[in-house]
């Protein structure tokens, strides 16, 4: 039988809690969900590439149909390369509409057979996205309530090395 695999990419400077319940609606749904990272230096990422995908590696051990990879380049080439038939997209506010729409429609015109799908994460995380963890944490402020321990953990060593 053929099987669904979807991919949900993004920055994940770092993997917040909004992603993390995006993903687990995405496992349930799918045969197999990759969260690619991708490298996006016009982000200027405070983590490495590799760093954020570790952590994506960590928080997403238990979900048995999950993995982390790293991607450059077009999203739909990685996708097809990777025989993905979904991109998943999160919506949390109407502001994000605009964008997504554009960037989903921009997908399908270079690879039709690929669509995007959006999922809604719970309305608690719907005002979240890294900056604000970034920034929070680097003022030393309490972020546990929007990231996994794992990446808490490593926000703090990362501020304090710096
Ligand atoms: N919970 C919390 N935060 C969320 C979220 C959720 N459920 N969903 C999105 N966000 C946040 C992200 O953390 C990010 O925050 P930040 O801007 O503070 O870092 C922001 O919302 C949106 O970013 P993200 O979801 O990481 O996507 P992105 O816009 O950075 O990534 C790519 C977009 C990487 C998917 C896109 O640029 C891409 O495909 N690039 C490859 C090149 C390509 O193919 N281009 C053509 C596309 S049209």
């Amino acid at each position: 039988m053929k099987k669904t695999i979807a991919i949900y990419p993004g920055t994940f400077d770092p993997v917040t809690n909004g992603h993390l319940d995006i993903i687990e609606r995405a496992s349930g749904i799918f045969d197999k969900v990759i969260v690619a990272v991708a490298v996006n230096q016009s982000k200027k990422p405070i983590f490495t590439q590799e760093e954020r995908k570790e952590m994506i590696t960590n928080v997403t051990s238990d979900i048995e149909n999950v993995e982390a990879d790293l991607f450059e380049g077009l999203l739909v080439r990685y996708a097809e390369k990777k025989r993905a038939t979904v991109i998943i997209r999160g919506l949390r506010a109407i502001s994000d509409f605009e964008y997504e729409f554009q960037m989903s429609l921009t997908n399908r015109k270079l690879s039709p057979a690929i669509n995007t799908i959006f999922l809604m994460p719970n309305e608690k995380y719907s005002f979240l996205n890294s900056s604000i963890v970034r920034e929070l944490a680097s003022y030393d402020a309490d972020v546990k309530e929007f990231v996994p321990a794992y990446v808490l953990e490593k926000l703090k060593k990362k501020f304090r090395s710096n």
